[in-house]
């Protein structure tokens, strides 16, 4: 026994302190870093970018708090490690508005009453955008189904649901739908 080596003496194949070089798109900027390689993308955007709109909730996938969309596609940037994204485009709430103008999903859910708290509303909008960006015209079931994912504890969804559809109704997210 005492010549075994002690765990500490093994070391790790792979250790979270490891630094990552990341490079990647977030809302049109080209980003290089060196992080640790256990940053979760979530944590890149906040803490490393400064892009606090996306918000943490659970932090182990259950709210859609996190949501940002990359190469269109919404994740939860909670449960993905930011080099997983390494080369990808990802677009969070920041990346919406265009020229000083609120995208129409934002227009709709203030002026449709969908924003309580507003917790939940940067990744309800980013999973509003991914399910506008697939289909132009989606059912009140669709986007239901669609946004299952995210939760809220203030509105009862109704609002939120007449937000997006009325987003879609006013046809003008194709244009500013490229993210
Ligand atoms: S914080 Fe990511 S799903 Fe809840
Ligand atoms: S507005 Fe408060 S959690 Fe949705």
């Amino acid at each position: 026994m005492g010549d075994m080596p002690g765990a500490t003496d093994i070391g790790t194949p792979f250790s979270v302190k490891s630094l990552v070089e990341v490079s990647l798109e977030v809302n049109g900027d080209d980003v290089r870093r060196e992080i640790p390689a256990s940053r979760t993308l979530l944590d890149f955007l906040r803490d490393d970018l400064g892009l606090t709109g996306t918000k943490e909730g659970c932090g182990k996938g259950e709210c859609g708090a996190c949501t940002v969309l990359i190469n269109g596609k919404p994740v939860n940037s909670c449960l993905i490690l930011a080099y997983q994204a390494n080369g990808c485009k990802v677009t969070t709430i920041e990346g919406l508005e265009k020229n000083g103008e609120l995208h129409p999903l934002q227009e709709a859910f203030i002026e449709e009453g969908a924003v309580q708290c507003g917790f939940c509303t940067p990744g309800m909008i980013m999973a509003a955008k991914a399910i506008l960006d697939a289909n132009p015209k989606p059912t009140r079931e669709d986007i239901r189904r669609e946004i299952s994912g995210n939760l809220c504890r203030c509105t009862g969804y109704v609002k939120i649901i007449n937000a997006i559809e009325a987003a879609a109704k006013s046809g003008r997210t194709k244009d500013s739908c490229q993210g």
